[in-house]
């Protein structure tokens, strides 16, 4: 999987049991092999995503976990171990909505990054600048102390999401000239964190959609999409799945 395309659907706060059966039927049915797909459900639906996605090569995650490393009081948290426990093999961290709603600092991340890894999970981390910080030339200082949490990991392989918070669910995409410069970047820091020979997997998030997922998927630095909105349509998502099955 480390070699493939991938496409990972966030549903973010998304989903009935009835409506999530519908779409990951559909999802199901595009049997990808040379894509690896994800979906990172809410988790309530983690186990039913797992159980429907089983014997298929789709897997399931969610979209955080808990900084807090071993299972007691703290009230509404999910540990990564409970993840790993129902059947997710990958999360998100530091999803920009996270980041921005529930003030989610390095400190914080570099724990659930830890938690990740320590449950055997695939920390996708998340990266982005806003507007404001690319109007004023900011984008790759923001995102190189975005990055700075994966000093001293001892890991071999890491997968990046780089959204562009302007791009997300604004129907505005990034200019693969913007993805590839950005990507670029994040590939070369990272190396630097990172063993020489480290596998790096860098994924483009922000209104990737069926008509522009080719596009994007053929830019230079660019291994997958991590994909919103269009995610929750089963037209959308199957077409993509099919698209870059294709490449
Ligand atoms: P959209 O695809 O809806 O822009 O969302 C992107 C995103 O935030 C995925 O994590």
């Amino acid at each position: 999987m480390w070699q493939k395309k991938w496409i990972l659907c966030n549903w973010k706060m998304n989903g009935s049991i009835a409506k999530n059966f519908q779409l990951l039927s559909a999802v199901k049915q595009t049997q990808p092999t040379a894509t690896y797909i994800g979906i990172a459900s809410p988790y309530p639906y983690l186990l039913q995503t797992s159980e429907i996605l089983r014997d298929t090569q789709i897997a399931s995650g969610t979209q955080d976990c808990s900084r807090f490393k071993t299972a007691g009081a703290y009230s509404g948290e999910v540990s990564a171990q409970m993840i790993a426990d129902c059947g997710g093999t990958f999360t998100l961290i530091g999803h920009s909505e996270r980041r921005n709603y529930f003030s989610e600092n390095n400190e914080t991340l570099r724990c659930k990054l830890e938690n990740a890894l320590n449950a055997s999970i695939i920390p996708v981390l998340c990266v982005g600048e806003t507007l404001n910080e690319r109007e004023n030339n900011q984008a790759e200082n923001v995102i190189s102390s975005q990055l700075e949490i994966l000093k001293g990991l001892n890991i071999s392989q890491i997968a990046i999401a780089y959204e562009p918070v302007w791009a997300i669910g604004t129907g505005v995409t990034a200019s693969t000239s913007q993805i590839e410069t950005i990507h670029k970047f994040i590939y070369n820091e990272v190396l630097s964190m990172l063993c020489k020979d480290a596998n790096i997997r860098l994924l483009y998030g922000g209104s990737v959609s069926a008509k522009n997922v080719q596009e994007i998927l053929t830019t230079q630095y660019v291994d997958g999409a991590l994909v919103g909105g269009a995610s929750l349509k089963a037209d959308e998502i199957t077409d993509m799945i099919v698209s870059i099955e294709k490449l």
